[in-house]
């Protein structure tokens, strides 16, 4: 027995090389000798780990990526990108495969979800002033990853082979298409061909489940790195504490001083010892009860409400009227007004470059890490006019246009389209 439980014990050691971190050195060793852990500091600044700093936005972003990973991996075990097969295996993950539908569903969920909290994160990011030096480059690659991952919903939309996925993708295509000089051949490629069907649907499973992930992956690698490495989330003041030591020039301080401190370095850039905390437990509990959160919270969604499936793609019967994904509606709304390339194509991308160039607008450092800063109204008041139209233009596309694109109020009856 009691050798049993020896070799019990050097299976255990073997796998994790400390006893519970009691000790601020363990506590170091424990985060800095596992793979999974590693990618954070040693040490983060307490006023950080506050909820109300970042709401836990960019976390809760993750864990969905997570959770859409798993659930997107069982999927495929039973989903055959086939015209004449993927709508009746969407209908048998509920009626054939144990808790397939729950699986289904907390894909589904999980996806709008993301789509939604990645753009609060970045709403966060901005009213915080977050993004200005050192960390320019990272919001653009956070802006890429709002890309990524509207094109990862958008994908997986079409893959059920009903009604909505096959329209909305019809929808979509033809707003590419509108594309200036190479507007046709950007739509041939992302068809397959100039009809969707069987090339667009195994095209968009592609994208979907290879090579947008890959992407994804790679920049989330990237996101986070850059976070360790600019020194952990933007703080009010660490500017002027980079400033405060006198020896080395203040650029050196800003891009390696701040870095090596939350390495667990000697602090050398006037920052007082007790404004620091390990990351074990303090940062990992937080991090584990939120993922039990958003885990909790997608599969009481998924349990309580079914995805929407329609009848079979249908090519013959267009919807009236035919919408393209809520996140979509906005330029949707837009297209309707004018020419679909200015309004689809050019807009969107004129305003998605300017959101990248804020940071490089913006140099000042007053005010970075404190939400809403006086002295930054009129930013905050320009940010505030973009979320809210950005966001009218979805909800007007959403619950405010009928049949033949008829404007409505919501409250009215539903218009019949003569
Ligand atoms: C898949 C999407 C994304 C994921 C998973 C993600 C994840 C994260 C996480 C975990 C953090 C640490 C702080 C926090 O939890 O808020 C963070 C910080 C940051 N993110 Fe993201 N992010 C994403 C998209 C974006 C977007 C769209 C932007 C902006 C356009 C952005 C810009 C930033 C910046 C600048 C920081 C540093 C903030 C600071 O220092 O306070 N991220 N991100």
């Amino acid at each position: 027995m009691e050798y049993i439980q020896k070799v019990i014990f050097y299976i255990w050691k073997s796998i994790f090389r400390h006893s519970m971190p009691d000790t601020n050195r363990l506590r170091s060793e424990v985060i800095t000798s596992n793979v999974l852990l590693h990618i954070h500091p040693v040490k983060v600044f307490r006023d950080t780990l506050k909820f109300t700093k970042t709401f836990g936005l960019g976390l809760i972003s993750f864990y969905l990526f997570i959770i859409l990973t798993i659930t997107g991996i069982l999927l495929m075990l039973y989903f055959i990108p086939h015209t004449a097969r993927a709508y009746q295996d969407m209908v048998d993950l509920k009626f054939v495969v144990s808790f397939g539908m729950i699986i289904r569903n907390m894909h589904r969920w999980s996806a709008h979800m993301m789509v939604a909290v990645v753009f609060l994160h970045m709403c966060r990011v901005f009213y915080t002033a977050a993004y200005r030096e050192p960390r320019e480059f990272n919001w653009v690659i956070g802006i890429l990853l709002l890309i990524i991952t509207l094109m990862l919903s958008l994908t997986g939309y079409l893959l059920p082979w009903d009604q909505l996925a096959y329209w909305a993708m019809t929808i979509v295509s033809r707003i590419v298409g509108s594309s200036l000089f190479i507007g046709d051949q950007i739509r041939y490629v992302f068809l397959g061909g100039t009809v969707v069907g069987q090339n667009a649907l195994i095209r968009s499973y592609v994208l979907h489940v290879v090579v947008l992930p890959l992407i994804a992956g790679l920049l989330l690698v990237i996101h986070f790195w850059r976070i360790r490495k600019d020194g952990g989330l933007a703080r009010p003041g660490e500017a002027a504490a980079a400033k405060k030591t006198g020896d080395a020039p203040v650029e050196d301080l800003k891009s390696y001083g701040l870095m090596n401190l939350v390495n667990g370095k000697t602090p050398q850039v006037g920052i007082e010892p007790d404004e620091m905390t390990t990351t074990w437990p303090h940062l990992l509990i937080r991090e584990l009860v939120l993922f039990l959160i958003v885990v909790i919270f997608v599969m009481g969604m998924s349990v309580l409400f079914d995805a929407p499936l329609e009848e079979m793609a249908n090519p013959a019967v267009t919807p009236n009227p035919a919408k393209a994904p809520w996140y979509f509606l906005g330029i949707q709304e837009l297209v309707s007004w004018g020419d679909p390339f200015w309004m689809g194509v050019f807009i969107p991308t004129v305003g998605v470059g300017l959101l990248m160039l804020i940071p490089y607008v913006d140099r000042s450092q007053i005010g970075t890490g404190v939400w809403l800063h006086p002295s930054r109204r009129l930013h905050n008041i320009l940010f505030t006019i973009f979320v809210v139209v950005f966001v009218g233009l979805i909800i007007v596309g959403t619950f405010m246009r009928g049949p033949s694109w008829q404007l409505y109020w919501p409250w009215e009856a539903w218009p019949t389209g003569h």
